[in-house]
């Protein structure tokens, strides 16, 4: 059968959902532990751990083992989330996307400008937060940071962690929110009828073999 006539779309294989999932599951983890941690209101969290102590001790490997597989994701995907003129012009028509205005949309490949700026906005934290997550490692990293300097990494890392889980917030929203997009991540797979309204250039691209 050819790719034209096909109900459903190969959007994921299964190494890069593993990938993903891995990435979804760690960060859940790393910000339960963090939430521990940050403040004694949430202290009650650390009992998913075991204890206070073990929160304290899995909150950077977790936080460590979330970065890798965030990387491999991101290095898997980065090619297609660079941001061209059509997407800027995509993010400026964003009152059009909140209404589903799709006709009044420039055509979206692979993904759409909000796709991947928040792509960027993910790379971005996941860096600060790995940088600055080391600057306070107790007791293995941070005896080499000047004080001054530990303090502004503490701060930091709040930050990156904010925008992170708020960037992940619009992210999860996006996904329920468009029918037929956990399908993607879920099983592989989107229905040609979710390419063509959401995605039509890449259905473009696969079923007439164009460039995006
Ligand atoms: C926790 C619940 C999560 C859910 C339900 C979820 C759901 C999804 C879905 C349905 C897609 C496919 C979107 C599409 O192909 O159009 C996707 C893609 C993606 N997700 Fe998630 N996700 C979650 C967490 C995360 C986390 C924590 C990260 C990273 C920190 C992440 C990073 C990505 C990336 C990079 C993509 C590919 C989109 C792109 O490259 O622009 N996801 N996710």
């Amino acid at each position: 059968m050819s790719t034209s006539t096909r109900k459903w779309l190969q959007r994921y294989d299964a190494p890069q959902r593993i990938n993903h999932w891995t990435v979804a599951i760690t960060f859940v983890l790393a910000a339960l532990s963090g939430f521990a941690l940050f403040h004694p209101s949430m202290y009650w969290l650390a009992q998913l751990f075991g204890s206070g102590t073990w929160a304290r001790i899995l909150h950077p490997f977790i936080g460590v083992v979330m970065f890798i597989s965030f990387a491999g994701l991101a290095v898997r995907l980065w090619r297609h989330n660079r941001l061209a003129a059509a997407d800027r012009q995509w993010l400026r028509r964003f009152r059009d996307v909140a209404a589903a205005r799709h006709v009044q949309l420039p055509p979206v490949g692979r993904y759409n400008g909000g796709q991947k700026l928040l792509f960027w906005v993910m790379v971005a934290s996941a860096l600060l937060l790995v940088v600055t997550g080391f600057g306070f490692w107790q007791p293995y990293f941070a005896p080499l940071v000047p004080i001054e300097l530990m303090r502004v990494a503490v701060v930091l890392h709040a930050f990156a962690a904010l925008v992170l889980m708020l960037g992940i917030m619009v992210h999860i929203y996006a996904a329920i929110w468009v029918t037929g997009t956990m399908r993607a991540m879920v099983r592989g797979t989107v229905s040609t009828a979710w390419a063509r309204r959401h995605h039509p250039l890449w259905y473009r691209q696969l079923t007439q073999g164009s460039k995006e």
